[in-house]
C-alpha cells in the first residue's frame, strides 16, 4: 500500500456471526468492488483478507504504526467486559480494540451487535457483552446498526467519510440521518392499508393475501428506524414487509429481547 493512495481500513470483527461482512459484499450502489478496489485498502478482516495467520496481523500492525489519524475502523460485533471471554493469541478483545481505535480517523460501528450490543448481549447476556461505545468515549463513533445493516447504508457511510473527510451528520443517538431519520412506517408499501384500518389478523388469511398491513401479526415498522422502506434490500428489490414478513425492528437498541425470538 502507497501512502496517500486508497484510504486504509481496518475490519475488526469480536462477537459476531459475520453476517454484517456478508451484507456489506453485497453492495450494487456503490458495487463493493469499486469500493474494496478504488475507494479504500482493506488491510485487515477475517472475513475478506487474503492473509491470515502472522501475515495478517502484520498488517494491522503496519497500519496501527504508517498510518496514525488516517485508517478507518470498522467494528462488527460486541465486545464482553469479561476478557476471558474473547481473548485471541493472549490479547483480549478489548486490547485490540481499544489500541485500533487510539489511531483511527474514523471510527464505524457496523451492525446491531457493535451498536448496541446485539444477540450477544440479549438475556442473559453471559459475556456481559456491551456496544463498542461503553469502551471508547474521547472520539465520535457512526453507529450503522441493522442485522445486519443493508449494504448500500455501510458503503455509503465509508463513501461518505473518503469523499468529504469528515463525518456524514449524525442523529442523537450516532445514527447517520441521511440513513436512519424515518422510520419504516412512514415509507412502508403497505402503509396506506394501515391508515386504511385493513390488516392481516394471521400470515396465512385473506388479509395477508391482499398485501394489508402487518401491524397485527407483529410489525415493528412504527418504531424502527432504517431504510429498508426506501432504499430496500438486494439493490433495491424487496425488503421483509414487502416480501411478507413484518419489520422486527433489527436496527434497533434491544430488538433481540424486544422482538419474535426469545420469550422469557
Ligand atoms: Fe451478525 Fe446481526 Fe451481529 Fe451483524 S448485527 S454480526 S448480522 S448478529
Ligand atoms: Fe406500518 Fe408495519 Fe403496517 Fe408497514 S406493515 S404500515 S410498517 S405497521
Ligand atoms: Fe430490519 Fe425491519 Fe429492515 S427487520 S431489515 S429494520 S424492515
Amino acid at each position: 500500500m502507497e501512502k496517500n493512495q486508497r484510504v486504509p481500513v481496518i475490519w475488526l470483527q469480536f462477537q459476531d456471526c459475520t453476517g454484517c461482512s456478508e451484507s456489506f459484499i453485497r453492495s450494487t450502489h456503490p458495487k463493493v468492488e469499486s469500493v474494496l478496489l478504488n475507494m479504500i485498502s482493506l488491510e485487515y478482516s477475517e472475513a475478506l483478507s487474503a492473509a491470515s495467520g502472522h501475515q495478517i496481523e502484520a498488517a494491522l500492525e503496519h497500519v496501527l504504526e504508517h498510518y496514525p489519524g488516517e485508517y478507518i475502523l470498522a467494528v462488527e460485533g460486541s465486545l464482553p467486559t469479561d476478557d476471558a471471554f474473547l481473548t485471541v493469541g493472549g490479547v483480549s478483545a478489548k486490547e485490540t480494540f481499544l489500541r485500533a481505535a487510539k489511531g483511527a480517523k474514523a471510527i464505524i460501528a457496523y451492525g446491531s451487535c457493535s451498536s448496541w450490543g446485539g444477540i450477544p448481549a440479549a438475556y442473559p447476556n453471559p459475556t456481559k457483552a456491551k456496544p463498542i461505545t461503553h469502551f471508547v468515549k474521547d472520539k465520535p463513533v457512526v453507529l450503522v446498526p441493522g442485522c445486519p445493516p443493508i449494504a448500500e447504508v455501510m458503503t455509503g457511510v465509508i463513501a461518505h467519510i473518503i469523499t468529504f473527510g469528515k463525518l456524514p451528520e449524525l442523529d442523537h443517538l450516532g445514527r447517520p440521518k441521511a440513513f436512519y431519520r424515518h422510520r419504516i412506517h412512514d415509507k412502508c408499501n403497505r402503509r396506506a392499508y394501515f391508515d386504511a384500518g385493513l390488516f392481516a389478523e394471521s400470515f396465512d388469511d385473506e388479509g395477508a393475501r391482499q398485501g394489508y398491513c402487518l401491524y397485527k401479526v407483529g410489525c415493528k415498522g412504527p418504531t424502527t428506524y432504517n431504510s429498508c422502506a426506501e432504499m430496500r434490500w438486494n439493490g433495491g428489490v424487496s425488503y421483509p414487509i414487502q416480501s411478507g414478513n413484518p419489520c422486527i425492528g433489527c436496527s434497533e437498541k434491544g430488538f433481540w429481547d424486544n422482538g419474535p425470538f426469545f420469550v422469557r
